[in-house]
């Protein structure tokens, strides 16, 4: 169904039809003349708008950016920031933005990775409409389902789960500051996805704001417009504005551990044998590899350390026995191992100080933020020692390096691939999150991101035919280089995301967003696109 605020809305775009004669005006001031013009929205507007004027427009804009590297003064600002309460907010956000040819942005927990929910590289002026303000999470035990706003954490979702059941979860992030907006759009995956998949193989039903304005349930969108949303990424279709998720089960008990082995200590023969099983383990158990430099604890010689970090649904004793079984050679014993609640856990994978409480996931915002360049890969095959050696040597040449190999399998490899955009199903055996962090802005930034570079070039033969998680943006993938990308340019990185599905997610788009009104250096293009201006 459409929902009744939709024919009000129709009405300001009938209005909104007369030329326009306040051209000269500051684009803010055109855009609350417009959203006052409908009686429907008697709201105080400028009270949700902060520009450049307002003393706080700057920590706003970067109250939720998780990039730094996107916060230098060098960088583009948006003309204005909006911040609306309500549905009907964004909706005039959208009629006005539309009306008065601005180009919109939009955020909901600022992780974008190449920081396109609040910076365009490619139109200004832009303006960004902020939902950290519609945030409410409404949980119902019985019906085994959550609504959870757009502008909510992942965190926030699993707290509020937390305080009605101890015993229902759900699959999102391991980060725990994630906007459930963006991150469930592009997949979602943590530390559950083994046993339950991807956040958004967990989505129901969603309420989205398309490019005319209209609020949409999954029911009015139509299944091609839903699967799209579910993986396709943020900012291509239009505005998701809740989520309405399936929660999953979890037991009273769970087992996380965090070993840390160097080179030194045979962390190469482990590596070896964990990609042979880290993907054929028991469903159960979730067993990522990260891997960073370290100080060897003898001679203080800089080496790399891969700590095997793990999430097991089920009790200690359980867990020993699955690990004797499949990964003897890490020598796991009860003393690694901690036993504690599925909310308790999510601070610790999350790499909170140990018995951090739960309400730490009530925290919005990441404490610890820096400058950042990352990439993804998908390993279909295991990579040789002699390969491995060679990756060791690159990371020794940079400052903080990390490499994540997060498992597959299990419930992964039985969702077909077209099920859903995101294509990475069956077949893969870990994906591999490469990052090059710095925390001094003096520092050289490209000399970090062409080392991610390097070590990307370097992988090409063991990771071949490429592929990478839309939700760890890379814009060394190619770009939009202007309003209007043709299905050729955007091929470079759109199969690569999204492989067979980049065709049907084209097709969605050209359907529901033939003028491509919702856009960004990385969104699925319109087929024919005739440009508005
Ligand atoms: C520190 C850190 C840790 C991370 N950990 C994980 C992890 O454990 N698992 C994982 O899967 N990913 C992880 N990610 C990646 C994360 O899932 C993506 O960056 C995701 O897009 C973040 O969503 P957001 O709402 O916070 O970001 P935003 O920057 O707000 O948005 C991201 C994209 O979605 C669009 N968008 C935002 N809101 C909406 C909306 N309401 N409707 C439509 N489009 C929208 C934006 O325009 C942008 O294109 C991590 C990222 C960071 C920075
Ligand atoms: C920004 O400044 C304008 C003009 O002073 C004011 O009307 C508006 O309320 C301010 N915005 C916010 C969010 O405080
Ligand atoms: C290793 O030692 C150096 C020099 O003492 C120190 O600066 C660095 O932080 C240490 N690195 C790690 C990863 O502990
Ligand atoms: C946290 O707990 C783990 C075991 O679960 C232990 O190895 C580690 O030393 C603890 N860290 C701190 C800071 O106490």
């Amino acid at each position: 169904m459409v929902f009744p605020s939709f024919s009000c809305l129709s009405k300001l775009v009938r209005l909104l039809l007369l030329p326009t004669l306040i051209v000269s005006l500051p684009i803010q001031d055109n855009f609350l003349h417009c959203l006052s013009r409908n009686p429907e929205f008697s709201f105080p507007f400028s009270s949700l708008l902060y520009s450049p004027k307002n003393s706080s427009f700057t920590s706003v804009l970067q109250s939720s950016a998780q990039n730094l590297r996107f916060t230098l003064p060098s960088i583009p600002k948006p003309e204005f920031i909006f911040t609306p309460l309500q549905e009907s907010h964004i909706q005039g956000a959208v009629i006005c933005s539309r009306q008065l040819g601005i180009h919109l942005r939009v955020r909901s927990g600022g992780h974008d990775y190449e920081g396109v929910s609040y910076v365009s590289e490619i139109e200004t002026p832009y303006i960004v409409v902020d939902l950290a303000k519609l945030r409410s999470i409404t949980v119902d035990i019985d019906d085994n389902s959550a609504w959870a706003q757009a502008g909510a954490t992942n965190g926030e979702l699993y707290y509020r789960i937390s305080e009605k059941s101890n015993s229902h979860g759900f699959p999102a992030g391991i980060c725990t500051s994630l906007g459930i907006g963006g991150h469930i759009t592009g997949g979602g995956y943590g530390s559950l996805l083994r046993k339950y998949g991807l956040a958004a193989d967990n989505v129901i039903d969603a309420r989205i704001i398309d490019a005319y304005g209209r609020v949409l349930d999954r029911d009015a969108m139509g299944e091609d417009l839903f699967w799209a949303i579910r993986g396709g990424g943020g900012g291509s279709f239009g505005i998701i504005t809740s989520w309405k998720v399936r929660l999953v089960p979890v037991p009273p008990i769970v087992t996380v551990f965090l070993v840390p082995r160097t080179l030194e200590q045979g962390a190469m023969k482990l590596l070896i044998k964990w990609q042979q099983i880290a993907d054929k383990l028991d469903e159960d158990l979730f067993l990522r590899a990260i891997i960073r430099l370290a100080n060897t604890s003898d001679t203080g010689k800089k080496t790399v350390s891969v700590s095997f970090n793990a999430l097991f649904l089920g009790d200690a004793s359980r867990l020993l026995q699955v690990m004797q079984k499949s990964f003897p050679e890490l020598g796991l014993i009860r003393q690694d191992c901690t036993e504690t609640s599925w909310i308790k856990s999510v601070p610790s994978l999350a790499f909170f100080p140990n018995n951090t409480a739960p309400e730490i996931l009530l925290r919005r915002t990441n404490s610890v933020l820096n400058y950042f360049k990352s990439k993804s890969d998908y390993v279909k095959e295991p990579i040789p020692e002699t390969a491995l050696e060679g990756l060791w040597k690159l990371l020794l040449e940079e400052n903080s390096p990390g490499v994540l190999w997060t498992p597959y399998g299990g419930k992964m490899s039985t969702i077909p691939e077209s099920e859903t955009p995101f294509p990475h199903r069956k077949g893969n055996l870990f994906m591999i999150q490469y990052l090059a962090n710095w925390n001094d802005a003096k520092e050289d930034a490209a000399k970090h991101i062409d080392w991610s570079r390097r070590v990307y070039n370097y992988m090409t033969p063991h990771v071949s035919p490429r592929t990478a998680y839309v939700n760890y943006r890379d814009f060394d993938l190619g770009m939009n280089k202007k309003s209007s990308t043709s299905f050729a340019e955007a091929s470079a990185w759109g199969f690569k995301y999204f492989k067979g599905n980049f065709k049907r997610l084209v097709k969605v788009k050209t359907k529901v967003d033939p003028e491509n009104f919702f856009r960004h250096e990385q969104s699925i293009p319109p087929l024919t696109f005739s440009k508005r201006n």
